[in-house]
């Protein structure tokens, strides 16, 4: 059977059972900060499971798309090791919520492996958890299988309910004990039974694992008990595929099969010529190339932290084992087309994301080939050493400069049985944060002590307040009750209309003021979510809690700052509509002087499309619409279509801004009218990562000041031309295209004269012991003119040894050129190294000719006189 059909007959059966077929959810959780990645069908229920959420259905089947590369389930490391673990795998489950427990989904399991899958009843093994005896008398009197294939597995991983049958998503979250079945492979197969010393071999394996869902763990480790005792199932397609196929290893069923030799024919064509096509290395990359494309389907893009660093790690371990097998240019992204080709029809969704998907990992692959080559020769020179442990400096050197990720260089050193030191790893990178941190103390904010009563922002409608409050005040980080002129200061007021940094928007400047003292403020940070850090100086007077200020805030800078963020919504929308709806906003910053933002595309933005979008938002600026922002229920937010950044928390409540045709959720300050944006222009256009663009634009003065700009440049290069602005770039061509004429004439010129030099020279050659011996310098010569005059001189003298050299301000280039019949004695690579080394420089080459370089010209003169000593000295 092949797997594509496996999948089918499975969810076929469940929905004969009165089950819902359900669709996959993506690899990433939609609204679950507690889970990396999808790690098991139930994530999609969790709150079912938990009873905050209700379905039409109770009984539900899925196919479910599934990651286990970090986090609480991990099988990274397996990966290559095992004939079982995946990164990426697909799991069949089914799922009653509140409806049958333990008999029913026992005895369904059963119906499905013994009568439809038609495994051998003998073949099968069984474990519960070793408390439950409900399920291990269901197996034994219900179903039959005998007491020798029944294992009780308690409590085996350290701590109460940690065990392999007891199942947690994560460290909250929905648990209870569970009941695995496992197939034998076979006595040629090595491995035990679960239980058994040897378990982990690859003999007896787990093909499925039914949970009886009854807790919900706390963040205290507390067991609640869940409303109604539920069923989440988990069954391994890869797994049940290569049972089914008769075949040991999950890497030998259908899918595998042609993956591993399409990864094998893309690895050759890379500069691998022909590898082995049993080596594990394959396996990994065709593990990986699943995890990486599904993970990117669903929205990750390679990155430094959190799932983008995830996937990076993946892809760089697929790229080293590609290397490892000798694929010497970027291979890894070419996969993709053989893996749609498999996986389409079940995940139209990966069909639909080719493209981009290659494209993706392509830029990361490239990005990784800077730096591969190098990196593993240094790591490699580490290990000829033969260390029982990697330093771990190194390894974080590897990591920093070379982008190995930690695990990746582990990996390499695992095939040679060397372990890495991580505490050394570790203490490198927290030696390098902390001196990030130095750096950027200023912008520290967050960590500082407050427990007061948060701040109200008045800056939506004022940019004036009376009577604001110090309710906290800090020196240096640390809390104080009274402050003085000089001091650098947070203070936290009770009302202010300064906004905080935040949403891409930066703080505001300004000045606090009362009749004892100023303090000028410099930048506005959160302390907390909503406590406000007015960051700043104390220019006069002392400050104290509890004194009461006027706050101003720098309106000339916020008005900017306004009109640079209502055109980024602007913006925004109008780059959806020009490249497409693919464009996700993975960032921005908005200040006074321009607003940046970066979001998903592949390839650069052309002149055209940008000149679209700037029309777009220009036309949207001149008509002119008013500005609405109105606080209402998230729901409601979404029902009425304003967009929402993917991955963002919001708030029950929040801000619906509506600029012009757009509506987006926002809490930043904006304009009143689309008008008060005056001029929007893109400035500047690039990539910043794999797969992410970045747009820079200006508005208002700042348009106005580009303007001025361009023209004043325009304007200095027509008159330097001495042509009207309109002129400037025939006029321009005309002359670049003198220039090169006139080049190419002085390079002639400069031959020849050159060349004219060296008959003058031949007078100047000295007899040697029967050798004629030369050492001159060629005005304006070049290397080539060098070489040409060399090779005449060496004609015409017949039998010599010859130093030519040239000089460019400093710098020195040499020849030395040797007669066949001399360089028996005289080598001119020797001869060429002896002067160079004496100008500043080293060098060396062939006998016959040889040429060097050095720094220090000044000391030229002298080293060609000392030419004829050192020649008379080897004849
Ligand atoms: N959620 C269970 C597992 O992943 C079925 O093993």
């Amino acid at each position: 059977m092949k797997a594509a059909e496996i999948r089918q007959s499975f969810l076929k059966f469940f929905e004969s059972k009165g089950h819902t077929i359900v669709a996959s959810s993506p690899v990433v959780p939609g609204d679950d900060p507690t889970l990396l990645f999808t790690n098991a069908g139930m994530n999609q229920f969790k709150d079912v499971f938990l009873g905050f959420d209700k379905r039409p259905y109770t009984r539900a089947t899925t196919a479910q798309k599934c990651i286990r590369a970090g986090g609480k389930h991990n099988d990274l490391d397996n990966v290559g090791y095992t004939a079982r673990h995946h990164t990426f795998f697909e799991m069949l489950g089914n799922f009653s919520f509140g409806d049958y427990f333990k008999r029913d989904a026992i005895s369904y399991a059963w119906e499905l492996l013994t009568k439809v899958f038609k495994l051998p009843e003998d073949k099968l093994w069984v474990t519960v958890y070793a408390e439950d005896d409900e399920a291990y008398e269901i197996w034994n009197k219900t179903v039959g299988v005998p007491a020798e294939r029944i294992v009780r597995i308690g409590d085996n991983k350290g701590a109460r309910y940690a065990s392999d049958n007891f199942w947690m998503m994560g460290d909250t979250g929905p648990c209870g004990p569970c009941t695995e079945i496992f197939y034998d492979h076979g006595p040629e197969v090595a491995g035990g039974p679960p239980g058994s010393p040897d378990e982990d071999g690859d003999r007896y394996i787990e093909i499925w694992n039914n949970v009886f869902m009854q807790f919900n763990r706390d963040e205290a480790g507390v067991m609640h008990k869940l409303p109604k005792p539920s069923v989440d199932t988990g069954m391994g397609l890869e797994r049940i595929a290569a049972v089914l196929q008769h075949v040991h290893s999950n890497y030998e069923i259908d899918l595998f099969v042609s993956l591993l030799k399409a990864a094998k024919q893309i690895v050759d064509a890379a500069g691998a010529g022909n590898c082995d096509p049993e080596s594990p290395s394959l396996k990994v990359i065709a593990d990986h190339i699943r995890a990486c494309a599904f993970t990117v389907t669903d929205g990750v893009i390679p990155g430094n932290a959190g799932r983008g660093y995830v996937l990076r790690r993946i892809t760089r371990r697929a790229i080293r084992h590609g290397y490892k097998l000798g694929a010497r240019t970027p291979f890894f992204h070419k996969l993709v087309e053989e893996l749609v080709f498999q996986m389409g029809d079940a995940y139209p969704e990966l069909r639909q994301a080719q493209l981009r998907v290659t494209e993706v990992l392509r830029q990361e692959e490239e990005r990784f080939f800077q730096t591969i080559a190098n990196g593993m020769e240094i790591l490699e020179a580490a290990l000829a050493q033969k260390p029982a442990v990697l330093d771990g400096e190194l390894a974080f050197k590897l990591h920093d400069t070379y982008g190995f990720p930690l695990d990746l260089t582990a990996d390499v050193c695992r095939e040679r049985g060397v372990s890495v030191d991580e505490a050394g790893f570790n203490a490198a990178m927290a030696r390098q944060r902390e001196q990030a941190r130095a750096a950027g103390k200023f912008k520290m904010a967050q960590g500082l002590e407050y427990s007061g009563a948060d701040t109200t922002f008045r800056g939506y409608e004022a940019l004036l307040t009376e009577q604001s409050k110090v309710v906290a005040l800090y020196v240096d980080g640390t809390p104080v009750n009274r402050a003085v002129a000089g001091d650098d200061v947070v203070v936290v007021l009770d009302h202010t209309p300064f906004y905080a940094e935040s949403g891409g928007q930066v703080g505001d400047r300004g000045e606090l003021r009362n009749l004892r003292a100023h303090v000028l403020v410099e930048d506005t940070l959160k302390i907390q979510a909503a406590v406000f850090g007015h960051h700043g100086r104390i220019v006069e007077g002392e400050v104290e809690v509890g004194d009461v200020f006027t706050a101003r805030v720098d309106a000339e800078q916020r008005a900017r700052t306004m009109r640079n963020h209502s055109a980024t919504h602007l913006m925004h929308k109008a780059l959806r509509e020009v490249l497409g709806a693919h464009v996700q906003q993975k960032g921005s910053l908005v200040n006074a002087e321009r607003t940046r933002f970066d979001f998903t595309h592949n390839a650069p933005v052309t002149a055209e499309q940008i000149r679209k979008v700037e029309a777009i938002v220009n036309a949207e600026i001149l008509a002119n619409h008013a500005t609405d922002a109105t606080v209402m229920a998230l729901e409601d937010a979404q029902k009425s279509g304003a967009m929402m950044l993917f991955g963002e928390k919001y708030g029950e409540q929040v801000r619906v801004l509506t600029i012009g045709s757009t509506k987006e959720l926002c809490g930043g300050t904006h304009v009143q009218r689309t008008g008060d944006i005056g001029l929007f222009k893109i400035v500047a256009e690039g990539g910043v990562a794999a797969g992410i663009r970045r747009v820079e634009a200006v508005t208002g003065e700042g348009a106005l000041a580009y303007l001025q700009s361009l023209e004043s440049t325009v304007g200095t290069v027509a008159g330097t031309l001495k042509v009207t602005p309109a002129d400037v770039a025939p006029r321009l061509t005309q002359v670049l295209d003198q220039v090169r004429t006139l080049e190419k004439e002085i390079a002639a010129l400069k031959g020849r004269l050159a060349s004219s030099q060296g008959d003058e020279l031949l007078a100047r050659a000295v007899e040697v012991k029967g050798l004629k011996v030369l050492a001159a310098t060629l005005d304006g010569a070049d290397a080539k003119t060098l070489r040409d005059t060399m090779d005449k001189l060496k004609d015409k003298l017949k039998s010599a040894a010859i130093v030519l050299a040239a000089v460019e301000g400093a710098k020195v280039q040499l020849a030395a050129g040797v007669t066949a019949d001399a360089i028996a004695k005289v080598k001119a690579g020797e001869l060429v190294n002896f002067v160079a080394q004496q100008v500043g420089g080293k060098g060396g080459g062939k006998p016959d000719m040889a040429m060097a370089g050095g720094s220090d010209a000044a000391r030229l003169p002298q080293a060609l006189a000392s030419v004829q000593g050192w020649v008379a000295e080897r004849l």
